[in-house]
């Protein structure tokens, strides 16, 4: 598929349908939305994605239910070792119960949570930071959205979520340590135009 089929043929689903995904497809999703691709003088890291300064303000979790190598749980990806570090016990569903849209959530495959860490480039940029991490996490959703469908999965954004239900989930304080944006992802079941 070309770059723009892929953006021709994009669609938020609206329901999701059962199927399996392999230990394979989660590496190369996971890859793609935040992997480390470059490092420089064992200081700069380079990932799949633009950050200011390079400080990467912007840390991926993902929600998974069991599957053939990995237990249900909260994970997170760490880019600098390509590893997903299990956080919590908590299945999808727990997270689905942290936004008024639960019945998405059944059947997805994966649930993506982009989670700011407001200090990390406060200190460089002051009040231009907050800017740069909602860009930052932007480029990290497209990666999502759009790594999913090299195995033909597809990405919704929810942005509608319980703050603070969601943060006390993942066991961040909400201030310093914010949940900013979730993504459902898995083989689409129906999409709408509107
Ligand atoms: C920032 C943002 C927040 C969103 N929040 C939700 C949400 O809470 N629930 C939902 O079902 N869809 C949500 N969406 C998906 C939009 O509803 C969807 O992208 C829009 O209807 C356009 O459809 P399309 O993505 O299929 O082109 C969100 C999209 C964005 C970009």
């Amino acid at each position: 598929m070309t770059l723009s089929t892929l953006f021709a043929t994009r669609r938020s689903p609206e329901a999701f349908a059962f199927g399996r995904f392999t230990t394979q497809d989660l590496a190369n999703w996971c890859w793609i939305a935040a992997g480390q691709t470059a490092t420089v003088g064992g200081i700069y890291e380079g990932r799949t994605y633009p950050s200011g300064g390079a400080l990467f303000p912007c840390d991926l979790f993902l929600a998974l239910d069991a599957g053939p190598d990995w237990d249900a749980g909260t994970y997170l990806y760490q880019s600098s070792t390509h590893e997903l570090v299990l956080m919590g016990r908590e299945p999808i569903t727990s997270v689905a119960e942290t936004t008024p849209q639960a019945e998405l959530f059944e059947y997805s495959a994966v649930v993506w949570i982009i989670v700011a860490s407001l200090w990390r480039n406060r200190f460089k940029y002051g009040q231009r930071a907050l800017r740069f991490t909602m860009i930052e996490a932007g480029h990290m959703a497209q990666n999502i959205c759009l790594g999913v469908r090299t195995s033909g999965h597809e990405a919704r954004c929810v942005g509608g979520y319980y703050d603070d239900e969601l943060a006390d989930l993942l066991h961040f304080d909400s201030l310093h340590e914010v949940p900013i944006y979730m993504i459902v992802s898995g083989i689409p079941a129906t999409t709408s135009l509107t």
